[in-house]
């Protein structure tokens, strides 16, 4: 069975002061026990502060972009070796911010995908359509479109070791969120597109749900067969409403 992971989107918030009161205190709550398997992403240059403070394990860390290239003369990028020198685990690619902010295509999401494996990071490639192909009936033609142009280029293989994430654009940092339902029906619909490609891939993957989750209606989105977890922006930078989300997604494993 799939488990529930809940994995915290920082974006770019924050401060060290910020990154050692939020992580001891997620860590506190962590010990209690009854998390389910959970990640922060916090920005790239808290990465190192941050896998200082998560030392039992409990909680894993990502970052929230890397570079397709290994190394060389790119100004201000980060690789993938780099983040898994300090420890990280994950790395959100494709976010819809980066797609619509910095140009990100799906051939560069591609290349991201694959650099993030060759050093044994675990993409979680995000997709969701816009308010505007959702009023117009494209939702699902869309997000099946984002996820099988990133399949045909880095192999359906490569998804035994990746974490998908749905996140309707209209639902992002808006405080509306998609209902459980209308979550349920994406989700249903990308593992009905992988399972064209791998029945056993698409019985696998982990599909989170990301776009204003929050305390509240966390508990409702996992009760959804194919909803696996939560990518949470607003509500991780808060240990208490984080906890409870960590919580609900444990309680439905
Ligand atoms: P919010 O939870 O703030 O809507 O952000 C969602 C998101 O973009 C996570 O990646």
């Amino acid at each position: 069975m799939r488990r529930k992971l809940v994995v915290g989107n920082w974006k770019m918030h924050g401060s060290q002061e910020l990154v050692h009161s939020l992580l001891t205190g997620l860590q506190a709550q962590a010990t209690q026990g009854d998390f389910a398997d959970t990640a922060v992403c916090p920005p790239a240059v808290f990465l190192a502060q941050a896998a200082t403070l998560l030392t039992d394990g409990r909680i894993a860390l990502g970052a929230q972009n890397v570079s397709q290239h290994e190394q060389g003369a790119y100004t201000g990028e980060v690789s993938a070796p780099m983040l898994a020198e300090l420890g990280c685990r994950y790395v959100i690619i494709g976010h819809s911010e980066r797609r619509a902010l910095f140009a990100e295509t799906d051939a560069l999401i591609a290349e991201k995908f694959i650099a993030a494996q060759a050093a044994g990071l675990t993409p979680i490639l995000c997709l969701g359509e816009s308010l505007q192909q959702r009023e117009s009936g494209q939702a699902l033609a869309f997000v099946a479109e984002q996820l099988t142009a990133i399949i045909d280029k880095v192999g359906i293989a490569a998804f035994d070791k990746a974490v998908l994430a749905y996140e309707p654009i209209w639902a992002i940092g808006t405080g509306v969120t998609a209902s459980p339902e209308q979550a349920q029906a994406v989700h249903q619909h990308l593992r009905a597109v992988l399972a064209q490609y791998s029945e056993p891939a698409a019985v696998a993957l982990q599909i989170l749900y990301g776009g204003s989750a929050n305390a509240a209606n966390a508990a409702l989105l996992f009760a959804q067969p194919d909803i696996d977890g939560a990518l949470v922006g607003g509500a991780s930078l808060k240990v208490d409403d984080f906890s409870v989300i960590c919580r609900a997604a444990q309680s439905s494993n």
